[in-house]
């Protein structure tokens, strides 16, 4: 398929292009009369991922949620790969959320359905042709490593396997964004890394732009300094020179506002003390 070698030369530290995949443009939501959101606002460009962090209830999910329009904004503008959500009908957020995939906390595959039917929903629910399914479902599993559970019904599977074959799920149509909310939460910090990786991978083969949620800055701080070396087929540390990534950037939330949105270089020279705190 030709894909573009990431190795430390070309990919990492190349910065993501100028086109906006996502725009939040003072965007307001308050849940029973308490402000979640106050007139929040930062982009998302091509090739970007965009880890929001913030305390439990911040308004992480709500993020995502207002991204994929499944939930209206009591003021502001959003644009997803140049389309006004907030005004669009249910039919134009279908067709937007094609180009999106969206991997959630809880694995949320269907107990009655094997990996097969889980991962090829979307694609069905299309009525895409059977011989593009099978090849689109094999290529999923094979990109997170579980073709052999093709067959196996997400009860046989472990924690682990059942976020991959989420991820999976989330890639099949090649989407154009990915929207991952805490997709480690609840793993072992070794299956964690399984899941990383696969991230990485996303981020550094396919040039997908990505919002993530997460409250486990390990994490965070393992996607901005590894990459995808596609030709050892795994994720490497940046070399020491060249150590961050610079399409990798966090967005902290704090009292329904960002207080901090840039690089890890930006981070690390902040002198704000709620931001010091919370990355020390
Ligand atoms: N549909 C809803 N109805 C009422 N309150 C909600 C709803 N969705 C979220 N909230 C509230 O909004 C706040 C932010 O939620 P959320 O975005 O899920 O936070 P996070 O993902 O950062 O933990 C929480 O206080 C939550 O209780
Ligand atoms: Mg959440």
């Amino acid at each position: 398929m030709g894909t573009v070698l990431a190795t430390p030369e070309t990919a990492p530290n190349t910065p993501p292009s100028d086109e906006k995949t996502i725009v939040f443009d003072r965007v307001s939501i308050a849940f029973e009369e308490r402000a979640v959101l106050d007139s929040i606002s930062f982009e998302l460009r091509r090739g970007e991922t965009k880890m929001l962090l913030g305390i439990l209830g911040s308004g992480k999910t709500t993020i995502l949620k207002l991204a994929l329009g499944l939930i209206k904004p009591d003021s502001g503008d959003i644009y997803v790969l140049g389309e006004h959500v907030n005004e669009m009908s249910e039919d134009q957020l279908f067709e937007l959320r094609r180009k999106m995939g969206m991997v959630f906390q809880e694995s949320a595959l269907f107990d009655s359905l094997t990996v097969r039917e889980n991962v090829a929903f979307r694609l069905i629910e299309e009525g895409r042709p059977a011989e593009e399914i099978e090849r689109r479902v094999r290529e999923a599993l094979q990109f997170v490593e579980l073709e052999n559970t093709i067959d196996q019904f997400p009860g046989e599977l472990s924690g682990g396997m059942k976020r991959r074959v989420g991820i999976a799920r989330a890639i099949i149509d090649r989407p154009e964004v990915l929207l991952y909310d805490s997709p480690t939460a609840g793993l072992d910090p070794v299956t964690s890394t399984t899941i990383i990786e696969l991230l990485v991978k996303q981020r550094d083969v396919y040039h997908t732009s990505a919002l993530m949620t997460t409250h486990r800055l390990p994490d965070t701080l393992m996607m901005a300094t590894h990459y995808f070396n596609e030709k050892e087929n795994k994720m490497l540390q940046l070399p020491k020179n060249n150590s961050v990534d610079a399409r990798t950037t966090f967005l902290l939330l704090k009292d329904a506002k960002v207080i901090f949105d840039g690089t890890v270089e930006e981070l690390a020279a902040s002198r704000d003390e709620y931001i010091r705190e919370y990355f020390a």
